[in-house]
């Protein structure tokens, strides 16, 4: 039939539950290991534009999903910004650390020309995918990427980065500005080479002291979607505020997002009553129970999650990115569920 799910469900057609998963390209499935090794580094991986396109369809050789993402990283704006970015064993990516109010932060990078094989290997994807396929682009959005550019890494608390935003404010908000335009430029890029769906990643908006939330998490997501929208650029977006609690409500009203995206940690009956509900929800179960072989649990789980979103506009997911030790064949029982799911 050619019919894609995605797209019927944000244009308001009641469709049947659409799946896909986050991180469903990485090293859960053995064979992205020796594609991933022909590239020294990630970033090179990242840039590779054959090698992008290798990854973004493997896991549609394992899986009956709707929608493949395409295969990039949230770090590749701070690459462009030439914040000397890596990504090391046992560690994690790496980055040379902002100082607050003293690094200048750099303007007039062209994302688009930095990032051309990303570009054009959405255009071959695009064109070579089967209709029914969503193409999802993404970015980190403003916030999760001045965590990782201030602290230089990944942290369990990003101090340095909330002290930055106590202590030199006015600086902390001239680079929120800066990734606004450079994010909003990535978004763009991957639009107008032929994704169907954008998603915006708050990986670490739990790290937003309150009274900021509006300012770091909301006003920023929502300058995103209205300078994408006056480039024209229509497609839907999702947005990700990890773990951001009870502020989940307020950002699904005011960030403009199409589809709010759900972590684990969330109640889908308190989000059913309280979540805008001219939005798509996305989500949420654990990534976790994917890892146990044969597990009692993970059947009546899933079917939880279904029955509770049973009267909105659904699109399931995991709540966060599927991990390395994740079984593959615990992905296709849970595929096989949702796809025999009959609200
Ligand atoms: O299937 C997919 O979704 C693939 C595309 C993808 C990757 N990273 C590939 C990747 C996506 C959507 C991301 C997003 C991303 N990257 C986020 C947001 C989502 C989240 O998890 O909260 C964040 C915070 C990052 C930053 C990042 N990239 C970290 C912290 C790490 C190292 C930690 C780890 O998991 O190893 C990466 C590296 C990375 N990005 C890998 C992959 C497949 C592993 C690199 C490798 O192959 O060695």
């Amino acid at each position: 039939m050619g019919e894609n799910l995605i797209n019927d469900l944000f244009e308001q057609k009641k469709s049947k539950i659409p799946l896909w998963f986050l991180r469903q390209a990485g090293r859960h499935i053995p064979e992205y290991y020796d594609i991933r090794k022909k590239e020294h580094n990630f970033v090179d991986f990242c840039l590779n534009k054959n090698l992008i396109i290798e990854s973004t369809k493997l896991p549609l050789k394992y899986y009956n999903l709707d929608a493949a993402i395409i295969f990039s990283d949230i770090l590749m704006i701070p690459w462009a910004m030439r914040r000397n970015l890596r990504f090391l064993k046992d560690f994690g990516p790496a980055l040379d650390p902002m100082t607050p109010g003293e690094t200048k932060i750099v303007k007039n990078i062209s994302i688009a020309s930095k990032l051309e094989p990303l570009k054009d290997s959405i255009s071959t994807l695009r064109v070579t995918l089967p209709k029914s396929i969503s193409l999802i682009g993404f970015a980190g959005a403003p916030w999760t990427l001045a965590c990782y550019m201030i602290e230089g890494k990944g942290s369990k608390d990003f101090i340095n980065t909330r002290k930055a935003l106590w202590s030199e404010t006015k600086w902390f908000m001239e680079l929120i500005e800066t990734l606004i335009y450079y994010i909003s430029d990535k978004l763009e890029m991957q639009a107008k080479a032929g994704v169907d769906v954008l998603m915006i990643f708050d990986s670490w908006s739990h790290m937003i002291p309150n009274n900021f939330f509006n300012e770091c998490a909301i006003n920023p997501i929502s300058r995103i979607i209205r300078i994408l929208r006056s480039r024209d650029i229509f497609v839907p977006v999702i947005g990700f505020p990890f773990k951001a609690g009870s502020s989940i409500i307020k950002y699904s009203f005011e960030s403009g997002v199409d589809c709010v995206a759900l972590d684990w940690s969330v109640d889908l009956s308190w989000a059913n009553s309280f979540i805008n509900k001219d939005i798509v929800i996305q989500g949420n179960l654990d990534p976790a129970s994917l890892i146990p072989k044969d597990s009692v649990y993970l059947k009546d789980n899933v079917l939880s999650i279904l029955d509770k979103m049973s009267d909105r506009r659904f699109i399931f997911n995991v709540g966060h990115g599927l991990t390395p030790d994740c079984k593959t064949d615990n992905v296709k029982k849970v595929i096989d569920i949702v796809r025999n799911y009959k609200r």
